[in-house]
Protein backbone atom coordinates (compact mmCIF):
# COMPACT_ATOMS: atom_id res chain seq x y z
CA UNK A 1 0.00 0.00 0.00
CA UNK A 2 1.56 3.34 -0.77
CA UNK A 3 2.53 6.06 1.73
CA UNK A 4 -1.16 8.30 1.29
CA UNK A 5 -3.48 5.44 0.86
CA UNK A 6 -1.72 3.97 4.26
CA UNK A 7 -2.55 7.34 5.75
CA UNK A 8 -6.08 7.31 4.84
CA UNK A 9 -6.61 4.19 6.09
CA UNK A 10 -5.17 5.19 9.58
CA UNK A 11 -7.29 8.29 9.58
CA UNK A 12 -10.50 6.08 9.19
CA UNK A 13 -9.22 3.16 11.20
CA UNK A 14 -8.79 6.38 14.12
CA UNK A 15 -12.42 7.20 13.42
CA UNK A 16 -13.95 4.02 14.79
CA UNK A 17 -14.14 2.20 18.23
CA UNK A 18 -10.55 0.53 19.48
CA UNK A 19 -12.13 -2.93 18.72
CA UNK A 20 -13.51 -2.09 15.33
CA UNK A 21 -10.59 -0.69 13.96
CA UNK A 22 -8.64 -3.68 14.79
CA UNK A 23 -11.20 -6.23 13.50
CA UNK A 24 -11.28 -4.35 10.05
CA UNK A 25 -7.47 -4.42 10.56
CA UNK A 26 -7.14 -7.85 10.99
CA UNK A 27 -10.17 -8.22 8.20
CA UNK A 28 -8.07 -5.88 5.46
CA UNK A 29 -4.74 -8.43 6.52
CA UNK A 30 -6.58 -11.32 5.92
CA UNK A 31 -7.95 -10.43 2.57
CA UNK A 32 -4.18 -9.30 1.28
CA UNK A 33 -4.58 -5.40 2.12
CA UNK A 34 -2.34 -5.15 4.15
CA UNK A 35 1.32 -3.28 3.43
CA UNK A 36 3.97 -4.92 1.83
CA UNK A 37 7.23 -4.10 2.53
CA UNK A 38 9.67 -5.72 0.76
CA UNK A 39 13.36 -5.37 1.62
CA UNK A 40 15.42 -7.84 4.15
CA UNK A 41 17.12 -6.14 6.94
CA UNK A 42 19.38 -9.03 8.40
CA UNK A 43 20.34 -8.07 11.74
CA UNK A 44 22.05 -10.79 12.79
CA UNK A 45 19.15 -11.81 15.54
CA UNK A 46 19.22 -15.91 15.93
CA UNK A 47 16.70 -17.44 18.26
CA UNK A 48 16.77 -20.96 19.97
CA UNK A 49 19.36 -22.06 16.82
CA UNK A 50 17.28 -20.39 14.11
CA UNK A 51 18.17 -17.15 11.86
CA UNK A 52 15.48 -14.77 12.26
CA UNK A 53 14.75 -12.56 9.04
CA UNK A 54 14.74 -9.88 11.72
CA UNK A 55 14.60 -9.19 15.20
CA UNK A 56 11.22 -6.78 15.16
CA UNK A 57 8.28 -8.70 16.61
CA UNK A 58 4.62 -8.36 17.26
CA UNK A 59 4.01 -8.56 20.36
CA UNK A 60 0.59 -11.18 21.55
CA UNK A 61 -2.44 -9.67 21.89
CA UNK A 62 -2.84 -8.06 18.24
CA UNK A 63 -3.32 -11.35 16.41
CA UNK A 64 -5.32 -13.30 19.37
CA UNK A 65 -6.88 -16.30 16.98
CA UNK A 66 -3.37 -16.63 14.77
CA UNK A 67 -5.75 -15.10 11.69
CA UNK A 68 -3.59 -13.10 9.81
CA UNK A 69 0.20 -14.51 10.13
CA UNK A 70 1.30 -13.54 5.94
CA UNK A 71 -0.28 -10.71 6.45
CA UNK A 72 2.12 -9.56 9.27
CA UNK A 73 5.08 -11.61 7.46
CA UNK A 74 4.39 -9.32 4.50
CA UNK A 75 3.94 -6.19 6.57
CA UNK A 76 7.98 -6.80 7.10
CA UNK A 77 7.94 -8.64 10.76
CA UNK A 78 10.50 -11.28 11.67
CA UNK A 79 8.76 -12.56 14.26
CA UNK A 80 4.62 -12.75 15.64
CA UNK A 81 3.47 -14.13 19.02
CA UNK A 82 0.27 -15.20 18.04
CA UNK A 83 -2.40 -15.46 21.07
CA UNK A 84 -2.81 -15.19 23.80
CA UNK A 85 -5.07 -18.88 23.72
CA UNK A 86 -7.33 -20.20 26.04
CA UNK A 87 -8.51 -23.68 25.78
CA UNK A 88 -12.17 -22.84 25.44
CA UNK A 89 -14.12 -19.63 24.05
CA UNK A 90 -14.10 -16.79 26.18
CA UNK A 91 -16.45 -13.81 25.93
CA UNK A 92 -13.81 -11.53 28.38
CA UNK A 93 -14.98 -8.74 30.33
CA UNK A 94 -17.97 -6.02 29.42
CA UNK A 95 -17.47 -3.34 26.81
CA UNK A 96 -16.04 -1.02 26.64
CA UNK A 97 -12.81 -2.82 27.52
CA UNK A 98 -9.94 -0.70 25.29
CA UNK A 99 -9.54 2.66 25.53
CA UNK A 100 -7.32 5.06 23.47
CA UNK A 101 -5.08 7.78 24.95
CA UNK A 102 -3.91 9.67 21.28
CA UNK A 103 -1.93 12.41 22.70
CA UNK A 104 0.41 10.18 25.43
CA UNK A 105 0.68 7.26 22.26
CA UNK A 106 -1.03 4.73 25.01
CA UNK A 107 -3.69 2.72 25.66
CA UNK A 108 -5.60 1.01 28.52
CA UNK A 109 -7.36 -2.33 27.81
CA UNK A 110 -9.41 -4.81 29.81
CA UNK A 111 -10.10 -6.93 27.48
CA UNK A 112 -10.34 -10.47 29.84
CA UNK A 113 -8.38 -12.88 27.36
CA UNK A 114 -11.54 -12.98 25.43
CA UNK A 115 -11.31 -15.38 22.03
CA UNK A 116 -12.37 -18.74 20.42
CA UNK A 117 -10.67 -21.00 22.46
CA UNK A 118 -7.69 -23.23 20.77
CA UNK A 119 -9.40 -24.89 17.93
CA UNK A 120 -9.63 -22.00 15.21
CA UNK A 121 -6.49 -21.22 16.39
CA UNK A 122 -4.60 -24.52 15.73
CA UNK A 123 -6.92 -24.64 12.69
CA UNK A 124 -4.98 -21.16 11.43
CA UNK A 125 -1.68 -22.37 12.68
CA UNK A 126 -2.19 -25.44 10.26
CA UNK A 127 -3.23 -23.60 7.10
CA UNK A 128 -0.10 -21.50 8.10
CA UNK A 129 2.04 -24.17 8.01
CA UNK A 130 1.45 -24.31 4.07
CA UNK A 131 1.59 -21.01 3.35
CA UNK A 132 4.92 -19.51 1.62
CA UNK A 133 5.50 -16.89 3.92
CA UNK A 134 5.73 -19.55 6.79
CA UNK A 135 9.75 -19.90 6.12
CA UNK A 136 10.06 -16.16 6.60
CA UNK A 137 8.65 -15.56 10.03
CA UNK A 138 9.22 -17.08 13.67
CA UNK A 139 6.17 -18.15 15.04
CA UNK A 140 5.33 -18.15 18.83
CA UNK A 141 1.97 -19.06 20.27
CA UNK A 142 0.94 -17.25 23.49
CA UNK A 143 -0.79 -19.52 25.81
CA UNK A 144 -2.89 -18.98 29.43
CA UNK A 145 -5.03 -20.77 31.88
CA UNK A 146 -7.39 -18.14 32.81
CA UNK A 147 -8.70 -20.26 36.03
CA UNK A 148 -5.10 -21.37 37.04
CA UNK A 149 -5.54 -25.36 35.79
CA UNK A 150 -2.16 -26.35 34.59
CA UNK A 151 -3.35 -29.56 32.73
CA UNK A 152 -4.80 -26.45 30.28
CA UNK A 153 -0.98 -25.40 29.68
CA UNK A 154 -0.43 -28.98 28.95
CA UNK A 155 -2.66 -29.28 26.20
CA UNK A 156 -2.60 -25.99 24.86
CA UNK A 157 0.80 -26.65 24.32
CA UNK A 158 0.68 -30.20 22.75
CA UNK A 159 -2.06 -28.43 20.69
CA UNK A 160 0.08 -25.57 19.44
CA UNK A 161 3.49 -27.51 19.58
CA UNK A 162 4.01 -29.14 15.41
CA UNK A 163 3.28 -25.83 14.31
CA UNK A 164 5.24 -22.87 15.88
CA UNK A 165 8.35 -22.24 16.62
CA UNK A 166 8.10 -21.48 20.26
CA UNK A 167 5.34 -21.00 23.28
CA UNK A 168 5.04 -18.22 25.67
CA UNK A 169 3.40 -18.86 29.13
CA UNK A 170 1.62 -15.62 29.92
CA UNK A 171 1.59 -15.28 33.41
CA UNK A 172 1.19 -11.63 33.33
CA UNK A 173 -2.43 -10.72 31.75
CA UNK A 174 -3.37 -7.89 34.16
CA UNK A 175 -7.21 -8.58 33.26
CA UNK A 176 -7.95 -11.78 34.31
CA UNK A 177 -9.82 -12.04 37.87
CA UNK A 178 -7.95 -15.11 40.09
CA UNK A 179 -6.26 -15.11 37.24
CA UNK A 180 -2.47 -17.30 38.93
CA UNK A 181 -0.04 -14.90 36.82
CA UNK A 182 -2.40 -12.23 37.55
CA UNK A 183 -0.47 -9.52 38.26
CA UNK A 184 -2.95 -8.81 41.60
CA UNK A 185 -1.88 -11.50 44.63
CA UNK A 186 -4.23 -13.64 46.00
CA UNK A 187 -4.54 -10.88 48.99
CA UNK A 188 -5.80 -8.17 46.23
CA UNK A 189 -7.87 -10.48 44.16
CA UNK A 190 -10.11 -12.12 47.27
CA UNK A 191 -10.87 -8.86 49.07
CA UNK A 192 -11.59 -7.78 45.78
CA UNK A 193 -9.88 -4.33 46.57
CA UNK A 194 -6.55 -4.17 44.72
CA UNK A 195 -4.09 -3.44 47.27
CA UNK A 196 -1.30 -1.43 45.92
CA UNK A 197 1.33 -3.71 47.82
CA UNK A 198 0.71 -7.13 46.44
CA UNK A 199 0.20 -6.32 42.27
CA UNK A 200 3.56 -6.87 40.43
CA UNK A 201 5.59 -8.22 37.71
CA UNK A 202 4.21 -11.44 37.02
CA UNK A 203 2.45 -11.81 39.95
CA UNK A 204 4.57 -10.59 43.11
CA UNK A 205 3.87 -7.57 45.65
CA UNK A 206 5.23 -4.24 44.57
CA UNK A 207 6.20 -1.35 46.43
CA UNK A 208 4.18 1.11 44.98
CA UNK A 209 5.52 4.00 46.78
CA UNK A 210 8.88 2.56 46.96
CA UNK A 211 9.73 0.43 44.10
CA UNK A 212 13.23 1.00 44.12
CA UNK A 213 14.14 -0.06 47.70
CA UNK A 214 12.41 -3.44 48.61
CA UNK A 215 9.74 -2.31 51.44
CA UNK A 216 7.51 -4.57 51.05
CA UNK A 217 5.59 -6.45 53.81
CA UNK A 218 6.48 -9.65 54.78
CA UNK A 219 2.95 -10.77 53.65
CA UNK A 220 3.12 -10.02 50.25
CA UNK A 221 6.69 -11.22 49.84
CA UNK A 222 5.17 -14.53 50.72
CA UNK A 223 2.34 -14.30 47.98
CA UNK A 224 4.97 -12.96 45.24
CA UNK A 225 7.32 -16.13 46.64
CA UNK A 226 4.36 -18.59 46.25
CA UNK A 227 3.36 -17.14 43.01
CA UNK A 228 6.55 -17.29 41.25
CA UNK A 229 6.03 -21.45 42.33
CA UNK A 230 2.79 -21.56 40.65
CA UNK A 231 4.57 -19.99 37.53
CA UNK A 232 7.08 -22.70 37.48
CA UNK A 233 4.70 -25.33 37.73
CA UNK A 234 2.94 -23.40 34.67
CA UNK A 235 6.09 -23.53 32.93
CA UNK A 236 7.11 -27.67 33.48
CA UNK A 237 3.15 -28.10 32.29
CA UNK A 238 3.82 -26.01 29.26
CA UNK A 239 7.22 -27.92 28.56
CA UNK A 240 4.91 -31.26 29.34
CA UNK A 241 2.93 -30.79 26.60
CA UNK A 242 5.08 -28.92 24.35
CA UNK A 243 7.24 -31.88 22.98
CA UNK A 244 10.90 -30.10 22.30
CA UNK A 245 9.02 -26.38 21.82
CA UNK A 246 11.25 -23.77 24.00
CA UNK A 247 8.63 -22.37 26.42
CA UNK A 248 8.92 -18.64 27.24
CA UNK A 249 7.52 -16.72 30.19
CA UNK A 250 5.61 -13.15 29.87
CA UNK A 251 6.69 -10.85 32.87
CA UNK A 252 4.43 -7.92 33.96
CA UNK A 253 5.85 -4.70 34.91
CA UNK A 254 8.01 -4.23 37.87
CA UNK A 255 11.21 -2.42 39.14
CA UNK A 256 12.15 -4.31 42.38
CA UNK A 257 14.91 -6.16 42.06
CA UNK A 258 13.83 -9.00 44.52
CA UNK A 259 10.62 -9.80 43.34
CA UNK A 260 12.18 -9.57 39.46
CA UNK A 261 14.94 -12.21 40.92
CA UNK A 262 12.46 -14.21 42.48
CA UNK A 263 10.82 -15.12 39.14
CA UNK A 264 13.56 -15.58 37.29
CA UNK A 265 14.76 -18.12 39.68
CA UNK A 266 11.90 -20.20 39.63
CA UNK A 267 11.76 -20.05 36.00
CA UNK A 268 15.05 -20.96 35.56
CA UNK A 269 14.40 -23.69 38.08
CA UNK A 270 11.76 -25.06 35.63
CA UNK A 271 14.01 -24.58 32.83
CA UNK A 272 12.43 -22.01 30.74
CA UNK A 273 13.68 -21.91 27.57
CA UNK A 274 13.76 -17.78 27.55
CA UNK A 275 12.18 -14.55 29.05
CA UNK A 276 9.80 -11.70 27.51
CA UNK A 277 9.50 -8.40 29.46
CA UNK A 278 6.81 -6.94 29.45
CA UNK A 279 2.92 -7.08 29.73
CA UNK A 280 0.81 -4.28 30.17
CA UNK A 281 0.49 -2.09 33.44
CA UNK A 282 -2.42 -2.42 35.83
CA UNK A 283 -3.61 0.88 37.79
CA UNK A 284 -1.61 -0.29 41.28
CA UNK A 285 1.06 0.09 39.48
CA UNK A 286 0.52 3.64 38.29
CA UNK A 287 3.63 5.34 40.30
CA UNK A 288 6.26 2.74 37.78
CA UNK A 289 4.97 5.04 35.18
CA UNK A 290 6.31 8.55 36.74
CA UNK A 291 9.03 7.24 37.47
CA UNK A 292 9.62 4.94 35.00
CA UNK A 293 13.41 4.86 35.37
CA UNK A 294 15.20 2.36 36.84
CA UNK A 295 17.94 2.25 39.33
CA UNK A 296 20.97 1.42 37.02
CA UNK A 297 19.87 3.56 34.28
CA UNK A 298 22.16 6.33 33.93
CA UNK A 299 24.86 3.28 32.93
CA UNK A 300 24.66 3.33 29.58
CA UNK A 301 22.11 4.89 27.50
CA UNK A 302 22.59 8.46 25.83
CA UNK A 303 20.16 9.55 23.64
CA UNK A 304 16.64 10.84 24.46
CA UNK A 305 14.32 8.07 25.37
CA UNK A 306 10.96 9.58 23.82
CA UNK A 307 12.93 11.03 20.67
CA UNK A 308 9.74 11.59 18.26
CA UNK A 309 7.47 12.70 20.87
CA UNK A 310 6.05 15.66 20.03
CA UNK A 311 4.10 16.14 23.40
CA UNK A 312 7.31 15.15 25.63
CA UNK A 313 6.86 18.00 27.78
CA UNK A 314 3.25 18.44 27.62
CA UNK A 315 1.90 17.07 30.86
CA UNK A 316 1.09 13.62 30.90
CA UNK A 317 -1.96 12.40 33.25
CA UNK A 318 -0.54 8.94 33.44
CA UNK A 319 1.59 10.40 35.83
CA UNK A 320 0.24 13.54 37.09
CA UNK A 321 -2.64 12.44 38.29
CA UNK A 322 -3.07 8.53 36.62
CA UNK A 323 -6.34 8.08 38.86
CA UNK A 324 -8.35 10.69 37.06
CA UNK A 325 -7.78 9.56 33.42
CA UNK A 326 -7.50 5.50 34.41
CA UNK A 327 -11.23 3.57 33.01
CA UNK A 328 -13.72 2.83 35.13
CA UNK A 329 -15.63 0.01 35.42
CA UNK A 330 -18.69 -0.30 38.28
CA UNK A 331 -16.55 2.46 39.74
CA UNK A 332 -13.55 0.68 40.20
CA UNK A 333 -10.13 1.37 37.83
CA UNK A 334 -9.38 -1.44 35.62
CA UNK A 335 -7.37 -2.69 32.48
CA UNK A 336 -3.69 -2.57 31.69
CA UNK A 337 -1.83 0.82 30.48
CA UNK A 338 0.76 0.19 27.23
CA UNK A 339 2.62 2.74 25.84
CA UNK A 340 5.51 4.96 25.55
CA UNK A 341 5.98 4.78 29.27
CA UNK A 342 6.82 1.03 29.27
CA UNK A 343 9.95 1.91 27.86
CA UNK A 344 12.08 2.86 30.66
CA UNK A 345 10.32 -0.51 32.43
CA UNK A 346 11.29 -2.74 29.63
CA UNK A 347 14.79 -1.69 29.59
CA UNK A 348 15.32 -1.97 33.08
CA UNK A 349 14.00 -5.28 33.14
CA UNK A 350 15.46 -6.44 29.64
CA UNK A 351 18.95 -5.39 31.69
CA UNK A 352 18.50 -7.53 35.10
CA UNK A 353 17.18 -10.28 32.97
CA UNK A 354 19.80 -10.03 30.47
CA UNK A 355 22.58 -10.11 33.25
CA UNK A 356 20.71 -12.90 35.61
CA UNK A 357 20.91 -15.38 32.54
CA UNK A 358 23.68 -14.81 30.84
CA UNK A 359 24.31 -13.93 27.36
CA UNK A 360 22.52 -16.88 25.62
CA UNK A 361 18.88 -17.29 26.47
CA UNK A 362 16.36 -15.37 24.36
CA UNK A 363 14.80 -12.42 26.54
CA UNK A 364 12.14 -10.25 23.92
CA UNK A 365 11.84 -6.76 25.11
CA UNK A 366 8.23 -5.17 24.90
CA UNK A 367 6.70 -2.13 25.92
CA UNK A 368 6.42 1.50 24.71
CA UNK A 369 8.51 0.43 21.31
CA UNK A 370 7.14 3.82 19.08
CA UNK A 371 10.43 4.61 17.37
CA UNK A 372 14.08 3.26 15.64
CA UNK A 373 15.58 4.25 18.42
CA UNK A 374 12.94 3.12 21.22
CA UNK A 375 13.65 -0.17 19.41
CA UNK A 376 17.02 -0.06 19.31
CA UNK A 377 17.35 0.96 22.86
CA UNK A 378 15.95 -2.65 23.88
CA UNK A 379 18.61 -4.46 21.81
CA UNK A 380 21.10 -2.46 23.02
CA UNK A 381 20.49 -3.39 26.70
CA UNK A 382 20.33 -6.85 25.72
CA UNK A 383 16.98 -8.17 23.78
CA UNK A 384 17.51 -10.83 21.38
CA UNK A 385 14.19 -9.68 19.16
CA UNK A 386 12.01 -6.82 20.56
CA UNK A 387 7.77 -6.79 20.17
CA UNK A 388 5.20 -3.89 19.67
CA UNK A 389 1.91 -3.58 19.16
CA UNK A 390 0.68 -0.03 20.94
CA UNK A 391 3.08 1.78 18.60
CA UNK A 392 1.52 0.03 15.30
CA UNK A 393 -1.90 1.61 16.32
CA UNK A 394 -0.17 5.03 16.46
CA UNK A 395 1.83 4.82 14.16
CA UNK A 396 0.62 2.18 11.23
CA UNK A 397 2.67 -0.41 9.85
CA UNK A 398 5.13 1.98 8.57
CA UNK A 399 6.64 1.97 12.11
CA UNK A 400 8.03 -1.91 11.09
CA UNK A 401 10.26 -0.44 8.08
CA UNK A 402 11.34 2.32 10.31
CA UNK A 403 12.25 0.28 13.21
CA UNK A 404 14.12 -1.94 10.58
CA UNK A 405 16.04 1.52 8.93
CA UNK A 406 17.18 2.84 11.63
CA UNK A 407 18.25 -0.22 13.32
CA UNK A 408 20.33 -1.08 9.99
CA UNK A 409 21.55 2.62 10.10
CA UNK A 410 23.29 2.33 13.61
CA UNK A 411 24.82 -0.52 13.04
CA UNK A 412 24.23 -3.68 14.16
CA UNK A 413 22.02 -3.25 17.70
CA UNK A 414 24.52 -5.64 19.10
CA UNK A 415 24.41 -6.20 23.19
CA UNK A 416 27.48 -5.86 25.45
CA UNK A 417 26.57 -9.42 26.37
CA UNK A 418 26.83 -10.74 22.92
CA UNK A 419 30.32 -9.54 21.88
C1 LIG B 1 -5.37 -4.50 23.26
C2 LIG B 1 -4.23 -5.29 23.84
C3 LIG B 1 -4.35 -6.67 24.02
C4 LIG B 1 -3.31 -7.42 24.55
N1 LIG B 1 -3.44 -8.77 24.69
C5 LIG B 1 -2.39 -9.49 25.15
C6 LIG B 1 -2.48 -10.90 25.24
O1 LIG B 1 -3.49 -11.52 24.88
N2 LIG B 1 -1.40 -11.58 25.73
C7 LIG B 1 -0.25 -10.94 26.11
O2 LIG B 1 0.69 -11.60 26.55
N3 LIG B 1 -0.15 -9.61 26.02
C8 LIG B 1 -1.18 -8.87 25.54
N4 LIG B 1 -1.06 -7.53 25.44
C9 LIG B 1 0.21 -6.87 25.87
C10 LIG B 1 1.16 -6.63 24.70
O3 LIG B 1 1.55 -7.85 24.12
C11 LIG B 1 2.42 -5.88 25.19
O4 LIG B 1 3.09 -6.68 26.14
C12 LIG B 1 2.09 -4.53 25.82
O5 LIG B 1 1.01 -3.92 25.15
C13 LIG B 1 3.28 -3.58 25.84
O6 LIG B 1 3.76 -3.31 24.54
P1 LIG B 1 3.32 -2.05 23.65
O7 LIG B 1 3.53 -0.82 24.49
O8 LIG B 1 4.17 -2.11 22.44
O9 LIG B 1 1.87 -2.27 23.31
C14 LIG B 1 -2.10 -6.77 24.92
C15 LIG B 1 -1.98 -5.38 24.73
C16 LIG B 1 -3.01 -4.64 24.20
C17 LIG B 1 -2.83 -3.16 24.01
Amino acid sequence: MGTAKSSAALTLLRRLPPEKAHALSLWGLRHGLGPRYREEHDLGAVLFGKRLRNPVGLSAGADKRAEALPGWSRMGFGLVEAGTVTVSPRAGNPTPRVWRFREQGALVNWLGLPGSGIEPFVANLAQFEKHPERGRLFVGASIATPDGVADELTMLASACAPYVDYLTVNASCPNVAGHHGNTQSAESTTSGVPNERTVAAGNAPQADHHPRDGGHTEAAQEAARSQAQIVAQHIRAAKRGGESRPVMLKLGPTQDPQVLTWMIDAALEAEVDGFIVTNTLPFELRSLLANADGPDHHHDHHHDPRPDRGQANAPDPFVTSPASVWPRHDGRTVGGYSGPRLLDIAAWMVRRVRAAVGPEMPVFGVGGIQSGPDAVRLLREGATAIQLYTGLIYKGPRLVSEILEHATAVGHPQSPFRT
